[in-house]
């Protein structure tokens, strides 16, 4: 029997990292065998695609290159750790994946969501998620829990205008890929956001 993937979306600093952690204890405590991966990495030339692309020297990156590093890394990722246990059974989730490109290179970055598809054909017929927990706060909420204002805030505050081009990304994923997407509200405690994870995955009989 084939297993069940499901990535986990949402901009920056939405709390994604705290939940999985959050997940990862109760998926423990209860006895459910899983495996947690993230993107972009997850294999070893992943992680040296992921250097390339963090790598603050490397400002000549056109979009199109960076959108491609983040598939031909996506595809190592799927074809090595994704697809086999999947083919065994088992449960899969992934910290980001297909849709933060999307979100990302597509809508912000203005490539547009077909080229990105193109791209990651080989994601799209083989391995997409079949659910996908989309963690919904606006990057400015997001950004105002952590703290507001800091000593980076004029940084802050012109990137702000990208992050909520990604989010707009995502509320038009979330309508496009209805039956996929899970809209989790996450503007409340982490113990909250917790809950609502949970309960997502016992009505789709995932655990
Ligand atoms: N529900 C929440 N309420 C308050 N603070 C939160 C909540 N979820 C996460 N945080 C805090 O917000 C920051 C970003 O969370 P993180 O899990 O790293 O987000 P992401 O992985 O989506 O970027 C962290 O400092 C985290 O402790
Ligand atoms: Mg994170």
């Amino acid at each position: 029997m084939k297993g069940k993937f499901i990535t986990f979306e949402g901009c920056e600093g939405v709390g994604k990292s705290r939940q999985i952690s959050l997940l990862e204890d109760y998926l423990k405590d209860n006895g459910i065998k899983y495996y947690f991966t993230r993107e972009p990495g997850g294999t070893d030339i992943s992680e040296q695609i992921r250097a390339i692309i963090l790598d603050g020297k490397n400002t000549a990156m056109t979009d199109e290159c960076e959108a491609l590093l983040y598939a031909a890394a996506r595809v190592q990722l799927i074809k090595r750790e994704i697809e086999p246990r999947l083919n065994n059974g088992e449960l899969v989730f992934c910290d980001r994946f297909v849709d933060s490109s999307l979100a990302y290179q597509g809508k912000a970055r203005g490539l547009g969501y077909d080229f990105v598809k193109r791209i990651n054909a080989y994601a799209f017929e083989n391995a997409m998620p079949d659910l996908t927990l989309f963690l919904n706060l606006s990057p400015k909420d997001a950004f105002l829990r952590k703290g507001g204002a800091d000593g980076k805030d004029r940084l802050e505050v012109s990137g702000m205008e990208f992050h909520e081009k990604v989010y707009a990304g995502y509320l038009e994923l979330a309508e496009i890929y209805k039956e996929r997407f899970a809209v989790i509200d996450a503007s409340g405690s982490k113990a909250q956001t917790h809950g609502k994870i949970i309960a997502v995955l016992k009505a789709r009989g995932i655990i």
